[in-house]
């Protein structure tokens, strides 16, 4: 079902079992709702977002292609996320199952984003929402190019919670990570769990494939699972940081948590011709849950 969001732009609205949905904009192919029932909203989405280019909407599931971060000569998390996106009229073919409500996008660059990135590729994402309420978004870029090309990619899931002084991150444990907040240094985590009470924007390199993000108040359970994307950026803005974006309310990072499955350590090369697939599946579950279940 398409039909008007804010701004009048165009969003899909994806219903699946017992009151699960979810919504995409066009613009950015951006996932900015998502519900396992009727009541709950699980992904947060800044009360300032801003629906119109240049800006990438605040909040839901950005796509941060081809570049991740502002490592690199492109603007920062790349453009797939402020550009306006297709539904793809030669999509792959589904997976059987039923009771699965999907939609496929697609992006191809014009030849204005060719001046800014000169590869041609084709760049498709399907949005699935699963008999449980689960969202699953699945990527596949083609290279139409003649010559071999790499990027690096994320998915951005800002994701709701109660207070982030109430949230912990399991799975991320031991592992080394890049600080963006320092000039992306090296460092191991040494945590048991990782908890928040500054800014962190950090990437966790080669993690497991199962993340869980752990909310006390609301007594539930993230699981976060991903094939095809070794890393995890961790980014929270606090205080100061939430303060000077212009659409981001100042308190509103108590009420947020971006966890990333993403490819940004080791680009991704593709040889023309070539596709590549990475996949984010993400599920809620009460607390009793512990992630190593
Ligand atoms: C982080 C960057 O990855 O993303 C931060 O390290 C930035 O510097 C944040 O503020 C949000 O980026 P954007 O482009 O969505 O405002």
């Amino acid at each position: 079902e398409i039909c008007k969001g804010v701004n009048d732009l165009d969003k899909v609205v994806l219903r699946g079992l017992r009151g699960s949905s979810a919504e995409v904009y066009l613009y950015g192919c951006h996932v900015t709702s998502w519900k396992n029932n009727h009541d709950e909203e699980l992904l947060f989405l800044s009360s300032k977002a801003i629906f119109k280019p240049p800006k990438a909407i605040r909040g839901g599931i950005p796509i941060c292609f081809p570049q991740f971060g502002s490592h690199g000569n492109l603007e920062q998390h790349g453009f797939v996320r402020n550009r306006f996106w297709s539904i793809d009229s030669s999509p792959p073919p589904p997976t059987v199952s039923c009771n699965k409500a999907f939609v496929d996008l697609i992006f191809k660059p014009s030849e204005e984003d060719l001046k800014i990135w000169p590869y041609s590729y084709e760049f498709r994402l399907r949005i699935t929402i699963g008999p449980g309420g689960d969202l699953m978004l699945t990527s596949r870029i083609k290279n139409t190019d003649g010559r071999p090309f790499s990027f690096t990619f994320a998915y951005r899931t800002y994701f709701s919670i109660s207070d982030i002084s109430e949230v912990r991150i399991e799975g991320l444990e031991t592992l080394d990570y890049l600080d963006n907040l320092k000039s992306r240094e090296r460092f191991t985590e040494q945590c048991d769990a990782i908890t928040f009470e500054s800014e962190v924007d950090r990437i966790y390199l080669e993690t497991p494939t199962k993340i869980a993000i752990l909310d006390h108040e609301k007594k539930q359970t993230f699981v976060l699972r991903k094939d095809g994307l070794p890393d995890a950026v961790v980014w929270n803005p606090w205080e100061k940081k939430a303060k000077s974006m212009m659409d981001f309310g100042d308190d509103e990072y108590k009420h947020m948590l971006c966890v990333e499955a993403a490819a940004i350590e080791k680009a991704i090369t593709l040889k023309p011709g070539e596709e590549w697939k990475a996949r984010m599946y993400l599920s809620v579950v009460p607390s009793c849950y512990r992630s190593g279940q």
